[in-house]
């Protein structure tokens, strides 16, 4: 099939470059020109594990092209995605300019009936609002359909084509079909429902993933004051099939483009439909806190912040991706620095999203040994193998007393740390210097 994609970040390029992987073809609409000319050369414009391959064998096969002219897309498809941002707006609302400004664009730019389906994350009820304010209204017939995208940064290429199901909104029965062909190669339930009732599978996917994550961190706080351990707890309750074991690792809690902003919008629709989703507030307020709690653990083993050299391993929200949006680190290195720590941090991959936003006092590494010399308290806020696998002991003897490591995912290995002399403190591991 012919498939018009307006939109090339995470999403959009994912979703151009995996169907025309599958052999459709694939026209991806970029307004950044600067951006485009990087697409047209090959090269992905973030990292992400495999695109560099699939993007290089979709161009050379011809199977994908670049433009920013949407006409010509839309001249050359009968299905057109929208995958532009949906960015949070200071009150929690999604911000919707972006797919408002491209279906405007779609409705004065065709001449054939179409099939719009919607991958941007969107609030429940907007598919609604959508076809009302712009497609119902349209001289040649507009299919509406959502689609919902549940790719996680870092595994997004394995995620295309391993989903658990696929969810398709519409309220055509063959319209619907036709959407599920698409996907024909890939072998998942297909869950054909309304469009709203689509919309807000996305929504209460996140914010339920969200919430295990902020349940977690609540016991693995209790743990720390009672004296149990999480790591056991974690790992026993989510042996229970009915839980899971995903999304049960306790620490400084979850960021990222999504689970911020879509809780966040989730709560405000709650509350503009005037329901109050008040677990919903719990897990953002949960999640907050956990932040604060690295800042409190360093408070109490180094006292008074002024002048200490604490290092930041990790910049990326998560491993395994240079995205730094909602990254914790981040929000902490700013209130160390303004406590007047000396603060240096180091990432594989994030540093350069990282350095434009950082206080510009924070001293960068390339190397975790170099960043970790003179410093007398260490904080890793991303898992990255890299900093799990350092070598303590040298470490130790690069560092300061009083060797203070937060651990802020609960990935090192705290007997060893303990045993080689560092003041080791993870979260809700009551195993303590
Ligand atoms: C998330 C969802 O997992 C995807 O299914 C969804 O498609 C995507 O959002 C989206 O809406 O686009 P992603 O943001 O890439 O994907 O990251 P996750 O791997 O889900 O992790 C989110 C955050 O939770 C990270 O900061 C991670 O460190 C944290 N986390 C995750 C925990 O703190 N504990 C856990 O047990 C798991």
């Amino acid at each position: 099939m012919n498939v018009a994609i307006v939109g090339t970040g995470y999403v959009g390029l994912v979703a151009a470059c995996c169907l025309a992987k599958s052999g459709h073809l694939v026209f991806a609409v970029e307004k950044d020109l600067t951006k485009l000319e990087i697409l047209k050369k090959g090269k992905v414009p973030f990292y992400e594990d495999g695109m560099d391959e699939i993007l290089k064998e979709t161009i050379s096969n011809g199977n994908i092209n670049f433009t920013s002219n949407l006409s010509l897309a839309l001249q050359n498809s009968s299905i057109i995605f929208i995958a532009v941002g949906t960015p949070a707006l200071s009150d929690g609302r999604a911000d919707l300019l972006q797919v408002c400004t491209v279906a405007e664009e779609i409705i004065k730019n065709i001449n054939k009936s179409i099939t719009v389906v919607m991958k941007s994350t969107v609030p429940p009820g907007t598919g609604k609002i959508i076809c009302d304010r712009f497609f119902n209204n349209s001289k040649y017939p507009i299919h509406y359909v959502s689609n919902p995208e549940f790719l996680r940064e870092g595994k997004s290429v394995w995620d295309w084509y391993h989903p658990d199901r696929i969810v398709i909104g519409c309220d055509d029965e063959s319209v619907a079909q036709k959407i599920a062909d698409l996907y024909s190669d890939i072998d998942a339930p297909k869950e054909i429902m309304d469009v709203t009732s689509a919309e807000m599978v996305k929504y209460a996917s996140n914010a339920f993933l969200a919430t295990k994550i902020s349940f977690i961190n609540e016991i693995s706080n209790l743990c720390e004051l009672v004296g149990g351990n999480i790591d056991q707890v974690a790992r026993a309750v989510g042996m229970d099939t009915r839980i899971g074991n995903q999304f049960l690792q306790s620490g400084l809690g979850y960021g990222g483009s999504c689970f911020p902003k879509d809780t966040k919008g989730l709560k405000y629709v709650s509350s503009s439909n005037g329901y109050q989703f008040n677990l919903l507030k719990a897990v953002i307020e949960v999640n907050y806190q956990q932040r604060t709690e690295a800042i409190r653990k360093l408070n109490r083993l180094l006292g008074d912040l002024w002048g200490k050299r604490i290092t930041v391993l990790g910049l990326a929200f998560k491993p395994g991706t240079d995205d730094i949006r909602e990254a914790p680190a981040l929000e902490i290195i700013k209130y160390l620095a303004d406590e007047g720590a000396i603060v240096r941090a180091t990432d594989p991959m994030a540093m350069e999203k990282a350095r434009p936003v950082l206080p510009l006092n924070t001293e960068l590494f390339t190397d975790p040994y170099d960043a970790l010399v003179g410093a007398e308290a260490v904080l890793l806020a991303t898992e990255w193998p890299l900093f799990v696998n350092l070598d303590w002991a040298t470490v130790k003897k690069q560092m300061n007393e009083p060797f203070v490591i937060i651990d802020g995912r609960n990935a090192l290995n705290a007997h060893q740390l303990i045993s080689l002399g560092y003041r080791y403190e993870g979260y809700g591991r009551s195993i303590r210097s």
